[in-house]
């Protein structure tokens, strides 16, 4: 990371109207929440099919017997790091109008983020499928500990969590607002993911067809590196904060 390349970020991000910052699992992992494909990622330890909507729908007791431990690693007690702090200064300093994140461990909120917009859910609560009452995923998590899988409503109802599985169709508002972000952006920040997950994937592509400038922040190289005008290989606990002193400079 040199200093010339920060400036030029910083000078990008305070010439913006709309910016929109666009993050994944790896501005997380500074906070001991594992990624999902970087070394050591969550995908090494778990099958991504046990956690396809198809299985939730076909053996939900199975199903929540394996997310009780992933849920443990993606929504554990973990606090706001640097990253995330950068972030919100930026949102609150106005040089960036809302974080979209692909990450339910609502640290973006937590570092004071206020414009959130959660493409793939929330870990932290869980849905009954027939009365739609809503519960503390911990608290349905614990219940399948003690026994009770699948987890249950009072009324009787499978309860599901709010995170987004795989095969499963976005929160409409979130999908439009990001969306609209992307189009309507001049400027998109993307820290810490892969790329890999559809819509998420698309929306730099999306933004830079726009006319948008792209500013990408990552351990390993991404797909929006080409079409980026700024490309940070670094760690985001890094970049990104000394993006945010520079621009408030
Ligand atoms: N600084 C910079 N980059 C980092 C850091 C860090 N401190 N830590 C990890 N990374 C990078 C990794 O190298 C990786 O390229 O962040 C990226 C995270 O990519 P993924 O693990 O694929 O996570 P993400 O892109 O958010 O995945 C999208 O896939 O499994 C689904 O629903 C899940 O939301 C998730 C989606």
């Amino acid at each position: 990371m040199n200093d010339a390349d920060v400036t030029a970020l910083a000078e990008a991000l305070a010439a913006a109207d709309r910016a929109v910052a666009l993050t994944g699992a790896g501005v997380s992992t500074a906070s001991g929440i594992p990624d999902f494909r970087g070394d050591g990622g969550l995908w090494e330890r778990y099958d991504e099919s046990d956690f396809h909507v198809r299985r939730f729908l076909a053996e939900p007791s199975a199903f929540w017997r394996d997310w009780v431990d992933l849920h443990a690693e993606i929504s554990g007690n973990a606090a706001p790091n640097a990253a995330h702090e950068a972030l919100a200064d930026l949102e609150a300093a106005g040089h960036v109008d809302a974080v979209v994140t692909q990450n339910v461990d609502g640290l973006h909120a937590a570092a004071g983020g206020e414009r959130v917009v959660r493409l793939h859910g929330r870990g932290d609560r869980a849905t009954c499928r027939r009365c739609d009452a809503s519960v503390a995923a911990e608290a349905a998590v614990e219940r399948v500990r003690d026994g009770e899988a699948p987890p249950r409503c009072d009324c009787g109802g499978l309860l599901k969590p709010d995170t987004v599985l795989f095969g499963e169709r976005l929160p409409e508002a979130a999908l439009s607002a990001a969306e609209s972000h992307a189009a309507g952006c001049d400027a998109m920040l993307v820290a810490g993911t892969s790329l890999t997950v559809e819509p998420a994937a698309s929306l730099p592509r999306r933004a830079a067809e726009g006319g948008a400038t792209l500013a990408v922040v990552n351990a390993e190289p991404t797909r929006a590196a080409d079409r980026a005008a700024h490309v940070f290989r670094g760690d985001v606990t890094e970049v990104l904060p000394a993006v945010a002193d520079a621009v408030s400079d």
